[in-house]
């Protein structure tokens, strides 16, 4: 079949390139030219600087034949001639100061975008059906409002389908091939055929639910997994790693090891950290909270797990005032780890981003970054014609460099390469010195640094005075 997928992004890139293995010919039609360019190439390391997925480069060069990038909105009419189904692969983030009201003017644009080639085809009859498959995550409602726009542009002869995503960042390569449910939400058998042809390569597999429902049921679903999930971690960080906090000799590990011996409470999102960040958990929990109250109803659950994961990450980073009397004003300060997890460079929502502005709000002189794959996101984020404060900001190339010099260290991300920061501590910063541990990393060398006279204020554990350090 002829695919074509806009948008280009983590979810685009990923199944297009699945669609492209699993034999489908698949144009991607996105807006930003560089990033075409870059998984349009065969160059490995210019794709994963674009997106930072194991596994995208060689699924993307081994099915080259098959999958083309564009930003030439010319190109779209040929193929959308032949072409059975759209996916409609565009961010719905947040709209600025709306409380989580979806921001669909990507969406809208590229309706008006994709309209012109989908009234011509067939010499303008409109004769072959076409699906619009929506992917993104959006509104319950979202299917009518996507019907409206296409009518109001002339479109006729076309279904829409909706057929939530649910990859996870970091492995969004393998959950592509591997996927744990594949939802379809149509209206029609004629569209839910459609998609049966697609994804011919689930249908038929055993062991992945393929599960069919109506639009407003799938676009619901997916809604509602997300904000389960964001309301465990979100869970698990404020409540069972704030009693890890205030009660001594209540380690962590210990407590998670009873937690997780219940199947019912699962070993899933039982980890601390100093924020649920990422592009879709906060993003979906607001769009929830808006759509129930527009509804009517109340939202008070879902807006308290968005206030409780800022809560916790600001209460963490205050500590180092109040517990360890730590003066951040004129100190130099390392960020060990920017992306929001680890295997990827996504800084949407990223934890580091708040640490970041809190440490430029308290008067550090100079703030040194590293992280394995987000340095260019974060250049992105913090350009110094934005905010003069963010030319403190300079980029280091290894944890090592990082840390030379600083006063603290605050790690924000859990790559694995982290795992071994002690040492690379140790070897660097002589105490006194602040460690705020974001991410439990070092927990195995907790009492070894403590010892050392280092001081540490990690999440989900009280304050650990350095033995051998004078007052800070
Ligand atoms: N990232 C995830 O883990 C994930 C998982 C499940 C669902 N989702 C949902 O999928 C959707 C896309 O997310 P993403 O992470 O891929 O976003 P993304 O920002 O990585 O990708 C979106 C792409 O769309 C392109 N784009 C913007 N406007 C366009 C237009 N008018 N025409 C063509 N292209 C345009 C952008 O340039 C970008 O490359 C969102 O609704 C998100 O909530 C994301």
């Amino acid at each position: 079949m002829r695919i074509l997928y806009i948008g280009g992004g983590f979810v685009g890139a990923c199944s297009a390139a699945v669609a492209a293995d699993s034999g489908h010919n698949v144009l991607v039609f996105d807006v930003d030219e560089s990033k075409a360019k870059k998984l349009g190439s065969t160059d490995r390391e210019a794709i994963l600087s674009c997106i930072h997925e194991e596994g995208l480069p060689e699924l993307l060069i081994r099915n080259r034949e098959r999958i083309t990038f564009t930003v030439d909105s010319q190109e779209l009419a040929p193929f959308i001639e032949e072409t059975e189904a759209i996916f409609m692969c565009l961010p719905t983030p947040e709209k600025d100061g709306a409380e989580g009201e979806s921001d669909l003017s990507f969406y809208e644009q590229a309706v008006g975008t994709i309209s012109p080639a989908l009234k011509a085809r067939q010499r303008g009859t409109q004769s072959r059906r076409i699906v619009i498959v929506n992917k993104s995550t959006v509104p319950i409602r979202m299917i009518d409002y996507t019907q409206e726009l296409f009518e109001k542009q002339g479109v006729k002869n076309f279904g829409i389908v909706s057929n939530p995503e649910f990859l996870v960042e970091g492995r969004a390569v393998e959950d592509s091939i591997h996927p744990n449910r594949i939802v379809v939400g149509a209206h029609t058998p004629d569209d839910f055929a459609i998609m049966r042809r697609l994804y011919q390569r689930f249908f038929d597999a055993s062991g992945i639910p393929y599960i069919e429902v109506n639009p407003y049921e799938a676009a619901c679903g997916k809604l509602l997994a997300n904000f389960l999930l964001f309301n465990k971690v979100v869970t698990t960080y404020d409540v069972v790693g704030r009693t890890c906090e205030y009660f001594t000799n209540v380690s962590f590990e210990q407590v998670r090891k009873i937690l997780v011996a219940d199947q019912r409470i699962g070993s899933w999102g039982l980890y601390d950290s100093l924020y649920a960040g990422g592009s879709c958990f906060i993003k979906d929990a607001g769009s929830l909270a808006h759509q129930l109250e527009q509804a009517g109803s109340h939202a008070t659950l879902v807006r308290s797990s968005l206030e409780a994961n800022v809560f916790q990450r600001d209460h963490w980073f205050s500590r180092a005032e109040t517990e360890a009397k730590f003066d951040w004003a004129n100190k130099s300060v390392a960020i060990i780890g920017l992306a929001f997890k680890y295997g990827t460079n996504d800084m949407r929502n990223s934890g580091a981003i708040g640490v970041i502005q809190q440490l430029l709000g308290a008067g550090v002189k100079e703030i040194k970054v590293y992280d394995p794959a987000a340095m260019d996101e974060c250049k992105k984020y913090f350009r110094p014609e934005k905010n003069e404060l963010y030319s403190r900001i300079s980029y280091s190339v290894s944890e090592h460099e990082a840390l030379q010099g600083t006063s603290a260290a605050i790690i924000c991300t859990d790559w694995i390469q982290f795992k071994t920061l002690s040492e690379t501590i140790k070897a660097t910063v002589a105490p006194p010195y602040l460690i705020m541990d974001g991410r439990r990393i070092m927990q195995g060398q907790f009492a070894e640094l403590q010892a050392l006279g280092y001081d540490i204020i990690a999440v989900g554990a009280p304050f650990m005075k350095g033995h051998a350090s004078p007052a800070v």
